[in-house]
This record gives structure tokens, C-alpha cells and sequence, in this order.
């Protein structure tokens, strides 16, 4: 039902402050954008100094200028709506949470959805109305570096990390002064642009896209999610931008959306550049006719739809149309009622402690041959490029990070009660320096990963293989005989296969945020038992990229991609680590899966009837811990080709020692459905099978079946 009192403030407007309604432009504090808001020419203002402001630094927010502008645009504009700031708080905000990737490695939405909640009350309190955040592109190239700021490869894994973010962002009460507004973005195939260059173009079918990189924004407009943004690339010969399939039939016809979409960066100029219009008015011309909402200071709405207008190549009916989404989304989010920014009172101690959680349960243990935890009296070395560091466990997007918060690993190391027992040789130094030093103990614990600047926004690499100089650094303490404990602090996936070998064990770290130093420290002590289960595949070597588990049946190859099949003759086939693994330091045993009803009619799955499919899992080994139990399924015969497996669930649960629990999962038509050929969803009758274990690797299944009665 639309709002009557929106239609008629639209119908109160003159087509310039219509136009105005759809233009975000960039903060400067000058008089000429005073003058633009007075006249009532700006919709929107992006919190950004730069075109890549994931990568570079920027202002911190000026309070005081916001509420300034914002009194010109409510009381001297003559239609007097509020602007709406918007900001990129992507995965954190004074409080910096893990990456994106490394969160959905926690497997735990409730808790994620809880951080981002606290993350929505610090950007709120700076006075920001909207984040353009989630990222939920899905992405099976660790080469494309924009890959750590979604949730990895996996269609459910992102759907259900995406509504997390978007929940916590938004609130339950949209308008409570601490909720902001959500954007799911970059709709859509921009994780999968070629050869993980970014900004490239994708060649996607409507197949794939619909089965795999739509699934997520389906599910972010099912959680309400107030914004969109496009993404800069192409799909098989159309940039998003202008893509009215895309854009109108799909995402707001087909799934309903109801707020508006903003185009990413420049994004509607940028169809020049991609040669589908001559100039910038043909280009504000295809972004309008494709029912692109607001325009992200490029300005090709505001100087050029009027005369479009009025040269009847953009209805009036198709702007008023834009301008009721976005006021739609100002009115809903409340800034009618409190346009101007407030300082809160804010709980840090509460928000650090998030943090925390999150890089404890986002932690990834690759290996471990019984090295960690480390023993309790033993005197260790900690070491490594990365002892020091401190801004890049933050990774890219943390314009407004408190450095105060930051700790390197040696002070979270010095932080323990029994510290004397950490030894911390300098690396790099010479080599020769440091081998007497090395003597002293059995054990190093060896700090390394890659700097925030290689990954994130334009900042792809070619080759994802162990940086080479940290290679030579194991190879020789390694030859000394001592057991190395690789603590990896990288954003993206790295290959493992030739460095493996040399650790005894491997604690993936990713960038996790602001606590990522004294989590590190906790799980190699054994103050916290690791948890982390991988949301990307880890290849051996680059060039087995893409490698994803969700890939469709083949010849002579049960798991397709995954099998030990001779794809390669230089390189096996299988990957390093498979979607979804991460050890623990207890052990967890899984019986066999169980399903109380192992058939069902179709009819009966279109009416709501669910199989329940459940095992019961126990903890065996020596100490607490939290196991991720994920479902998959396989359809095992259909009409088109279908993923080996796809994950339909997970359940991240607490086991005491000994403790055993019965976990059940459910499946019904939504999780046994698919887009067919024809891009109908549909469940086709026959047998599946469904898999329940700690990785997607499991063969722990059983058998259902559809069947059609009619
Ligand atoms: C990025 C977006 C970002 C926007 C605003 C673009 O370059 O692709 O993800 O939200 O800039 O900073």
C-alpha cells in the first residue's frame, strides 16, 4: 500500500526538487552545496573523500556539519525533507569486527547479527542514517580481493550472513535512533568478474545467476533490507546500471523489493566508459529507464533528467516513481521525526567484547599435529612479520577505527598472566642474531599474513600462493627441528600447498578486527578452543582457481571439482581445505543421519510439510567446545545439471565435555527447490541425498524421495 501522504508530497514538488531527491553527492563543507541543499538539489551525501574509500584514509565525521546541513535542508529548502548520510561502517565502525569473510567463517549468525547491532549504535551516534554494507556478492576467486568483504562462496552461508548484518543494522524498530539503514550490495555478479580483476566483466546465465549470486539479495529483500546497490560490472553483455531486467523486473517486480537503489560509485557516467552510451545524458537516460533510484555523485541526474523530461525520454511518472523509494525509505527510518544527529552513550566494553567473541569463533584451526594448544609451562618463541602489527588485523573499511582498541600480538601475548615464558626474537634482523635465541625453546609460534593493501576494493593479486620471503623464513627455522605454528592474519585465501608441510600446525587468523590480537593469543594458549569452519575453499596453488565445492555433477567424478580426478598433471586435484572444515581441539563424532520420514509428495512439500533429517553428534575428546553440524544435499537425478552439494543448513552449538546432542535440520520446498532451465523455481520429484557432518566433505547421508502422486 503506498503512503498517501508521500504522494502527495511528491505531488507538492517541482520536477528540480524531484531530481534533487535522486542525487548523493560528496561532503565538502562549502557554500556552493549550502546553495544546492537550500534549493533543494541533494537527496543524500556519502560520508566519502575518495572513489575507493575502503583503501584510503579518510575524514572523520564532522557532527557538527551534518546537523548544519541538514537544519538548511528541513527548515530553508522549500519541500523540507531531511537528507540521508550514508557512510561505508562495513564491518565495524569505532569497534572493528573480523571481516566479512572471517564472520561468516563463525558460522554464527545470532552473534553476528548482535555486533552489527552494536557497530549500527556507533555509526549512529557519529550521526550516519545509512551503511553500504552487507556485501553479499559470492565469490570463488581469492585472487579478486574485494572477496574478503563478503561471506564467501556459498549461497546460504551469505543469505543467512547477510540477513545477521541487515538485522542487527536496521533493528526491529527501523526508526529507534539507533538503527541505520542497510544496503546489500553489488547487485549482481560482481564476485564473479573474470580472472578476479575487479571492476571486470562477468559472463553469467540466467541459471547461475538465479541459482547461485541472486539467492543472497532474495534473501536480503525477504529481511527487509531498505537499500540496493548496483554493481560496476557487466553480465554477458549488459552493465548492471542500465539493466532494466535486472533492476526493475527482477529485483523489485520479481522479488518485491521495496526500498531504492543507489548506483555504486560514478557507476551510471561509468556506462560511457563501458561504451553503451555516448555521453552522460544518454547514460542518466538508460540508468532512469532502468529505474535506478539515486545516483552516487556522478551528477548525471541532476544535470541532466529535467531536460530528459522534458524531452519525454524519462517519464515524469518513472522519477516520481524513484523519489517515493526514496522517501519512502527517509520516512521509514524515521528522519522525519529526528533528522539531526545525537551523541548516545556507548557501551565500548560491551562492543569490545563482540568484537572478541567474533574473532574467537571466526578463527580457523587448518592443523594441528598436537602442538596447541601450547603446553602450559614451555617456554615459546613468538615471531614473524606480523608480531608488531596492528592496523592490518583491521583489513580495508575501517575509515573510523579506534587505534586506542588495537593491540599487535605481542602485547596481547605480554598481556597473559604467565608472560615471562614468551621469548619474541626480532625478525627480520639477521639471521644469525636470533639462532641463539631460537635454541631456548621447541616450540615457535610464527605471526604472518599479508598487509591490509592487497585485498579490498581494485586490490587483486595474480598469484595467491605463500608469499615467497615468509616460505624461506619457515623453511629455516623449520630445519633448526623446531615445531612451527604458522598464525596466518591474511584477508583472502591463501594457497597453502607448498608452505603446509612445515607447520606442525595452522591457526588461520584472517584480519580479525579489533580484538584479533588477544584471540590469537587466547586460542594459541587454549583459553579458547577454535571454531572457525571455512566460508571459501582453499586451493593448493593458484592456478586450481576457480575450485568451489557447490560445482554440478561431472563425468566420472562423484565431487566434481573436489574429486581426486586427473584434471591437472602438475597439481592434485583436490583442494588444501574444503568448505566448511576447521578443527577444533576436542573431537566430535557423528552417528549416523537419521530421517523420520524419508518420503514425501510433492503436494505435501508445496503445502509447507518438511523431511527432518537429524544425527546425534557427542563430544569425545578432552575438552568444551562449539562444532558447526552442516546439512547439505545432492538431487540426485533432474533436468538440469545440479551441485554435487548444497548447503541447506548449519547449527553452531556448545558441547560440554562428554555432552552428546541431537541435532535436526529441515527441508522443505524452499531447500529441495531450484531455478530450472526455464527459471521457474520448482521441486523436481526423486530421490536426494542428504549429508550432515563437519565439512562438506562428509559422506554421513541418507536417502529421501519426492514423488509426484498425480
Ligand atoms: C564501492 C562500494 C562503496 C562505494 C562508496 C565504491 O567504489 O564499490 O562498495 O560502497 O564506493 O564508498
Amino acid at each position: 500500500m503506498k503512503s498517501s501522504k508521500i504522494i502527495e508530497k511528491i505531488r507538492s514538488m517541482s520536477l528540480e526538487e524531484k531530481i534533487g531527491q535522486l542525487n548523493q553527492i560528496q561532503l565538502e563543507d562549502t557554500e556552493q552545496i549550502r546553495e544546492e541543499i537550500r534549493k533543494g538539489r541533494v537527496g543524500s551525501i556519502i560520508l566519502a573523500d575518495t572513489a575507493t574509500a575502503g583503501n584510503d584514509e579518510q575524514k572523520r565525521i564532522d557532527m557538527n556539519l551534518l546537523n548544519e546541513l541538514q537544519q538548511i535542508a528541513v527548515e530553508e529548502s522549500t519541500a523540507g525533507i531531511p537528507l540521508i548520510f550514508g557512510r561505508d561502517v562495513i564491518h565495524g565502525h569505532h569497534t572493528v569486527l573480523p571481516i566479512p569473510l572471517a564472520e561468516a567463517a563463525s558460522f554464527h549468525t545470532e552473534l553476528i547479527e548482535k555486533a552489527y547491532r552494536a557497530v549500527a549504535k556507533e555509526a549512529a551516534s557519529d550521526g550516519v542514517h545509512w551503511t553500504f554494507s552487507p556485501m553479499i556478492d559470492i565469490s570463488r576467486d581469492p585472487r579478486w580481493g574485494r572477496c574478503i568483504e563478503g561471506f564467501g562462496e556459498d549461497p546460504y552461508l551469505t543469505s543467512e550472513m547477510g540477513k545477521a548484518a541487515i538485522r542487527g543494522f536496521q533493528g526491529e524498530d527501523y526508526k529507534n535512533t539507533e538503527s541505520i539503514a542497510a544496503c546489500a550490495k553489488h547487485y549482481l555478479g560482481y564476485g564473479a568478474v573474470e580472472g578476479g580483476r575487479d571492476y571486470g566483466k562477468t559472463e553469467i546465465s540466467d541459471y547461475t545467476l538465479r541459482n547461485y549470486y541472486l539467492r543472497p539479495f532474495q534473501a536480503a529483500v525477504e529481511a527487509d533490507v531498505a537499500t540496493v546497490m548496483n554493481s560496476f560490472s557487466e553480465i554477458s553483455g549488459q552493465p548492471v546500471a542500465s539493466s532494466r531486467y535486472l533492476l526493475h523486473d527482477v529485483l523489485k517486480e520479481e522479488l518485491g523489493f521495496n526500498g531504492f537503489i543507489i548506483s555504486d560509485w560514478a557507476s551510471i557516467a561509468k556506462l560511457v566508459s563501458h561504451r553503451v552510451a555516448k555521453d552522460e545524458k544518454e547514460a542518466a537516460m538508460l540508468a532512469a529507464g532502468a529505474e535506478l533510484d539515486m545516483d552516487m555523485v556522478d551528477r548525471c541526474y541532476i544535470e541532466h533528467l529535467g531536460e530528459l523530461a522534458a524531452e519525454g525520454k524519462v517519464s515524469e511518472e518513472t522519477i516520481d516513481k524513484m523519489v517515493y523509494r526514496v522517501i519512502y525509505i527517509k520516512e521509514r527510518f524515521g528522519l522525519f521525526e529526528h533528522p539531526y544527529a545525537e551523541r548516545k552513550q556507548i557501551n565500548y566494553e560491551e562492543h569490545l567484547s563482540f568484537a572478541k567473541q567474533c574473532a574467537d569463533e571466526s578463527m580457523v584451526l587448518l592443523k594441528n599435529n598436537g602442538v596447541l594448544p601450547i603446553g602450559q609451562s614451555e617456554k615459546i618463541a613468538v615471531a614473524g612479520p606480523f608480531l608488531y602489527e596492528k592496523r592490518s588485523h583491521l583489513g580495508s573499511w575501517a575509515p573510523d577505527y579506534d587505534a586506542g582498541m588495537l593491540k599487535s600480538i605481542q602485547e596481547a601475548f605480554l598481556d597473559c598472566a604467565d608472560k615471562d615464558r614468551f621469548i619474541f626474537p626480532q625478525l627480520p634482523y639477521l639471521w644469525d642474531d636470533i639462532l641463539l635465541t631460537l635454541r631456548e625453546v621447541n616450540t615457535v609460534v610464527l605471526a604472518l599474513g599479508e598487509s591490509a593493501r592487497v585485498s579490498g576494493e581494485n586490490n587483486c593479486l595474480t598469484n595467491i600462493d605463500f608469499p615467497a620471503e615468509q616460505l624461506a623464513l619457515i623453511k629455516k627455522i623449520k630445519a633448526m627441528g623446531k615445531k612451527l605454528v604458522g598464525v596466518m592474519c591474511f584477508g583472502r585465501p591463501i594457497a597453502l600447498g607448498e608452505a603446509e608441510p612445515y607447520f606442525d600446525a595452522i591457526l588461520y587468523a584472517w584480519q580479525s578486527g579489533s580484538c584479533a590480537a588477544q584471540s590469537i593469543a587466547d586460542i594459541v594458549c587454549g583459553n579458547v578452543n577454535p571454531s572457525g569452519k571455512l566460508p571459501m575453499t582453499f586451493p593448493r596453488t593458484t592456478g586450481q582457481i576457480p575450485l568451489y565445492y557447490n560445482y554440478p555433477s561431472f563425468f566420472g567424478n562423484g565431487m566434481a571439482y573436489y574429486g581426486e580426478g586427473d584434471n591437472y598433471w602438475d597439481c592434485k586435484s583436490t583442494p588444501m581445505y574444503p568448505f566448511g572444515y576447521g578443527l577444533s581441539y576436542t573431537k566430535f563424532e557423528y552417528s549416523e543421519v537419521g530421517c523420520e520420514n524419508n518420503t514425501l509428495t510433492l503436494e505435501e512439500l508445496q503445502n509447507g510439510e518438511k523431511f527432518r533429517v537429524s544425527v546425534i553428534v557427542t563430544n569425545t575428546g578432552k575438552y568444551t567446545g562449539k562444532e558447526t553440524a552442516q546439512c547439505y544435499i545432492s538431487d540426485l537425478v533432474s533436468s538440469m545439471t545440479r551441485p554435487v552439494k548444497e548447503l541447506k543448513g548449519f547449527s553452531k552449538i556448545f558441547f560440554n565435555q562428554g555432552e552428546c546432542r541431537e541435532i535436526t535440520f529441515e527441508l522443505g520446498f524452499e531447500e529441495l527447490g531450484f531455478y530450472n532451465g526455464s527459471g521457474k523455481f520448482c521441486v523436481e520429484p526423486g530421490e536426494f541425498d542428504v549429508f550432515i557432518g563437519g565439512d562438506c566433505t562428509t559422506d554421513n547421508k541418507v536417502k529421501i524421495a519426492v514423488v509426484d502422486e498425480k
